[in-house]
């Protein structure tokens, strides 16, 4: 079996990495200086990839550097766990000293996490619940402090990284507070943090009245652009024995505009096609794959769709028609959007699924290209 050429849905290295050279360089400029920084793109545009990426180079340098995955991060004992998970294998290692070592730090907390070795001889930390919850606070606020303590103590620069951070903003109100205070101290420690939750996370970083105020640079991430994927695209279909045109990767970046997900999701359906067809992929060939592509995922569209009403129904049809100015009174009449006040509400509620962006005030877009078509295929616009 050949490995398909292109990969999507997963974070990305090696050969299938694309461009983001300036991005990768001011991030390790950043990371180096012990600056903090927030990543902030919707779904799927590489955050995760860009940073494990630069990550990598660090550790080459010397620099500790530790990833904690908030996703599915639904307690702070949970939080506690993943924490204590970074601080060992990123902070602490590496060999046989790592888990004394672990013992020793999670000794001294409040609330002492258990301890359990994985058949590959890797510990596991587990904050049980029940614990009275200032203790629980101490405990967290202990385990932040850490990666400055050990940073003195190794004499090494120290980077850790929350991915999915807008976990951490609903789990408890004062959290935010208790990070500020403790990051703050900690001259040789670069933060990172990363989410999706675009509008949430601007306005902790952004609003003076937010404890996160400006405590960290932020940074957008964008689509990646055509002169760094179109190369990209030719080679791996030639690295997956097969060809594409130049029309055909000038179709494929147009549907996609550079998104980088439905870019080698699109090209992978297409080398599909191409292999099947054993001619090469031209702008037919893409087409008839994003085709494919939307069919095959209509399963789950069609439950995104059975969780809406029907007023979020229309708006998010209407969106998914180009540069639409949803609140003009003649593209509500035309959808059928109601009055302001409601069509705001049915925003809000899609733009929280991340159904819709807003792609500057008052215009607004479906980011899925797939469900983007999906709509446009099904669902006629009430006249044209
Ligand atoms: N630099 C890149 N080069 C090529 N493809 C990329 C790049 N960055 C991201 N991708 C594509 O986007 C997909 C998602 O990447 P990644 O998981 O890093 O994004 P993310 O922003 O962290 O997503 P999420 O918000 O879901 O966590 C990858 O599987 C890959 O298809
Ligand atoms: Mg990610």
């Amino acid at each position: 079996m050949q490995e398909p050429p292109f990969r999507f849905g997963q974070v990305v290295s090696d050969e299938y990495f694309v461009g983001r050279a300036a991005e990768i360089a001011s991030l390790t400029v950043d990371l180096r200086t012990a600056t903090n920084v927030v990543l902030i793109s919707p779904r799927r545009f590489g955050k995760t990839s860009l940073v494990l990426r630069v990550l990598h180079a660090l550790e080459r340098e010397g620099v500790l550097v530790a990833y904690v995955d908030l996703l599915r991060t639904p307690s702070k004992e949970r939080f506690a766990s993943h924490l204590a998970a970074a601080v060992y294998h990123g902070l602490l290692g590496p060999g046989a000293q790592a888990l004394q070592r672990a013992t020793e730090w999670f000794g001294q907390l409040r609330v002492r996490p258990k301890i359990t070795l994985n058949q590959d001889g890797t510990p596991s930390f587990e904050f049980a619940g029940g614990a009275p919850s200032q203790d629980v606070d101490a405990t967290m606020e202990h385990l932040l402090e850490m990666p400055q303590t050990i940073a003195r103590e190794r004499k090494r620069r120290v980077v850790i990284v929350f991915d999915e951070f807008q976990e951490v903003l609903e789990l408890d109100p004062s959290l935010p507070g208790v990070m500020r205070s403790v990051f703050q101290q900690q001259g040789e420690v670069a933060h990172v943090f990363l989410g999706s939750r675009q509008h949430l996370l601007r306005k902790v970083f952004a609003d003076r009245h937010q404890p996160l105020y400006r405590l960290a640079r932020p940074m957008a991430l964008g689509p990646i652009e055509d002169a760094a994927f179109a190369p990209y695209i030719r080679e791996r279909f030639a690295a997956g024995h097969s060809q594409i045109t130049h029309d055909g990767i000038e179709t494929l970046l147009q549907l996609t505009g550079g998104q980088p997900n439905d870019t080698q999701e699109l090209a992978h359906f297409t080398w599909v096609r191409a292999i099947a067809e054993g001619s090469p992929a031209t702008g037919e060939t893409v087409q008839r794959a994003l085709r494919e592509v939307v069919s095959a995922e209509s399963a789950r569209f069609i439950v995104v769709w059975d969780n809406l009403s029907p007023l979020q129904r229309r708006v998010l049809s209407a969106a998914a028609h180009d540069d639409t100015r949803l609140y003009a009174s003649e593209v509500r009449q035309r959808f059928q959007l109601g009055d302001p006040s409601g069509l705001q509400k049915a925003l809000q509620r899609l733009s929280d699924l991340e159904l819709i962006e807003t792609v500057q005030r008052g215009t607004y877009r479906v980011p899925d290209l797939f469900l983007r078509a999906w709509l446009r295929e099904t669902s006629e616009p009430l006249h044209g």
